[in-house]
């Protein structure tokens, strides 16, 4: 018999980019356990692809374009999710974009420093502002409860060379999240970050296809090949199942053992 705490059933979760890689393997993770899903992403054909597949499951699925990097969508967004979708439960800010060709920090610019936060640091704060708003609302009419969860990186504990602005961006996503543990937690709702290591994604495919890349990364990997998306399927359903109830604050490394070697 299933463990009855994963049961996700009547839940709704939000996963911000979620068409593609780790974002999809959390939702269709999400979608087997019971919850019905609402992904967001800025690709349309991607989005109808990830909604057919994530329909397959049986579960309601809405999937919409939002840049979550604009205000105003992101509020239009969030007010169409609880239209059509009721409630939202649990909200994954996953949607993020790499820092672009590595330079030397010496040769950053203002453009890509503002580019990459404009994403990866102001998205998720436009996303977790309009779901802790909503979740604190259901809260004072006597329905407490929330999970709040971003996609930050390794690139946020490790000296990410010549990637400051994505490592700045991911730092700041989880001390974002620890200061949300805390001031929300009175409404019972739970803030937590999961920190990837090197994943083969969209994001990620021109590096893992690199040989030379291949070659300097591998060795440092013990489990010995890159992350995929369904390695994130199990800590998206866990962190918003009542089995992480009292779990909050806290940064989950995953990362096949990268960051200990
Ligand atoms: P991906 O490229 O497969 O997925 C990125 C998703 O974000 C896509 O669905 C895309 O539509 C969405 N997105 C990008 N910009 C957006 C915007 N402005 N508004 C809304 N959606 C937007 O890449 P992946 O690897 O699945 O990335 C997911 C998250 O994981 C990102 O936050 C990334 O920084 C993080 N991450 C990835 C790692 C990897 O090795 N692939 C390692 C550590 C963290």
């Amino acid at each position: 018999m299933a463990y009855s705490a994963f049961d996700l059933t009547g839940k709704v979760a939000l996963v911000t980019g979620g068409n593609s890689g780790i974002g999809l393997g959390m939702a269709k993770a999400l979608a087997e356990a019971g919850a019905d899903i609402a992904i967001w992403g800025t690709n349309a054909a991607k989005n109808e692809a990830a909604r057919e597949v994530l329909a397959a499951t049986g579960r309601r699925v809405l999937a919409l374009q939002c840049d979550v990097g604009d205000e105003a969508q992101v509020e239009a967004a969030f007010a169409e999710t609880l239209r059509q979708m009721g409630r939202v439960d649990g909200c994954f800010a996953n949607a993020g974009i790499s820092g672009g060709r590595q330079q030397p920090f010496l040769e950053h610019t203002a453009e890509s420093w503002n580019r990459v936060l404009r994403t990866n640091l102001t998205g998720a704060f436009y996303t977790f502002r309009a779901a802790a708003r909503h979740m604190v609302e259901r809260a004072g009419k006597g329905d407490p409860g929330g999970v709040l969860v971003g996609t930050a990186s390794i690139a946020a504990i490790e000296g990410a060379a010549r990637n400051e602005h994505y490592a700045a961006s991911k730092g700041g996503l989880i001390s974002m999240i620890r200061a949300l543990a805390v001031e929300l937690a009175r409404h019972g709702i739970r803030a937590n970050a999961i920190l990837p290591g090197w994943i083969e994604t969209d994001m990620t495919a021109k590096s893992t296809a690199d040989d030379k890349f291949r070659n300097a990364v591998m060795p440092r990997i013990p489990m010995r090949r890159w992350g995929r998306g369904e390695d994130f399927g199990g800590i998206a359903v866990y962190l918003m199942s009542s089995a992480a109830a009292y779990h909050t604050g806290d940064t989950l490394v995953i990362d096949g053992g990268y960051a200990l070697f």
